[in-house]
């Protein structure tokens, strides 16, 4: 299957192993920055390869190429008006999270790709760690029993140094804060788990040390569900001095389950009022991964080329997408009015909150 990636930073290396794993043919790659793409190849010692093509415009690429798959890997704001680009010209398309910082955004992503029979899937590989797929997999046979409640606690750390790498991080229209960036994933998760259905979300945001951002690096949030399950929801890049933990609770009747490491990727608890010898090896389960992107984006591509493929939707779509930029805007929106929030969202977009931590 023909594919091509746009943005050559520092995830794109994640996109290209992904490409590799799953046997696709990269065809060309985009960035506005010709050494990213270098060193992107070079990374890869794919760098001689003369059926890789390179654009610095995204357009071009598309008429040039018109390959079957694209992912896009540039800063988050950009990602709309790429893929709404790409579906047009009936491309199927991985975007990155967050898929969209505008509620219109995402929703003219689900209808524009909808209306062209285009597959859309929102990169929330996580979803397809082997912890994460066990849990959904109890969940799902129904073993927790009525939920209870459920908590996503994202404690890492990003200094000075990663956010003056790119000027467009903690940037109101380019990438949002810590809950908008780094824990989206677990928001995704939470929602996910708990029923999707959100009826109301009570947010509160901090900039505690980051003050050359113009986002938070802290947040809070209560999430109560309209199945009646509750949430919380605790996300920041404040952690001194590292990454400690991405950590998952799910507490059904008949069910505890406890996902840890420093992305979800580790069984801490797991105990069921069913178990039996087959749950054994599940507690303590580790899986093994060089960083806190974790090892989702292969299967996350391997899923999108069988869903072209076998012409169905992906286990990460869009909607999926959308839902995960809800609950962050919808904590945004909470702690800009000191106001519960109802969903759905309408009309919400992260530039919405500008201005919101006083020197931005
Ligand atoms: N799924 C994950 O776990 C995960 C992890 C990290 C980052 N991300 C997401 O991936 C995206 C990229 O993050 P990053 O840290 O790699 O950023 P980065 O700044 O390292 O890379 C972005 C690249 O896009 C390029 N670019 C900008 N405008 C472009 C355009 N118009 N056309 C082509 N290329 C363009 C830039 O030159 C840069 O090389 C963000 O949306 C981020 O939220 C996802």
């Amino acid at each position: 299957m023909k594919y091509a990636l746009i943005g050559c930073g520092r995830i794109a290396t994640n996109h290209i192993k992904a490409a590799l794993n799953n046997r696709l043919e990269i065809a060309a790659v985009c960035d506005s920055k010709p050494e990213a793409m270098e060193t992107l190849l070079a990374k890869h010692s794919l760098e001689g390869d003369p059926s890789i093509h390179r654009y610095t415009d995204y357009r071009q690429l598309l008429t040039a190429e018109k390959p079957t798959l694209i992912s896009i890997a540039t800063e988050s704001g950009l990602h709309a008006q790429i893929a709404l680009d790409c579906i047009d010209a009936g491309i199927n398309v991985i975007i990155e999270k967050p898929m969209a910082m505008s509620m219109d955004d995402a929703e003219e992503i689900i209808r524009r790709s909808q209306a062209k029979g285009v597959k859309v899937s929102a990169c929330h590989q996580n979803r397809f760690n082997i912890a994460v797929q066990e849990t959904r997999k109890a969940l799902e046979a129904g073993r927790f029993g009525k939920l209870s409640h459920g908590s996503i606690h994202v404690r890492w750390n990003r200094n000075r140094d990663y956010y003056t790498q790119a000027p467009w991080r903690g940037t109101w229209a380019q990438d949002g804060g810590c809950l908008m960036n780094q824990c989206i994933h677990g928001i995704d998760l939470l929602r996910w788990m708990l029923g999707d259905q959100v009826e109301e979300v009570y947010g509160a945001t901090r900039q505690q040390f980051h003050d050359y951002l113009e986002c938070e690096d802290a947040g809070m949030a209560v999430v109560k569900f309209k199945n009646g399950a509750i949430g919380t929801i605790e996300g920041t890049t404040n952690v001194y001095p590292k990454n400690l933990e991405e950590t998952l609770y799910l507490f059904g009747q008949s069910g505890t389950v406890k996902l840890g490491g420093t992305s979800t990727n580790n069984i801490d608890v797991w105990d069921f009022s069913d178990a039996d010898s087959s749950d054994d090896a599940n507690r303590g389960l580790q899986e093994a991964t060089s960083n806190v992107y974790g090892n989702g984006h292969t299967s996350l591509f391997a899923d999108m080329i069988a869903a072209i493929e076998q012409d169905r939707a992906p286990y990460v779509d869009a909607i999926a997408g959308r839902n995960a930029l809800e609950m962050v805007l919808a904590i945004y929106q909470s702690a800009f009015t000191g106001k519960p929030v109802k969903l759905p969202l309408q009309h919400t977009a992260s530039t919405d909150f500008t201005g919101l931590f006083s020197h931005s």
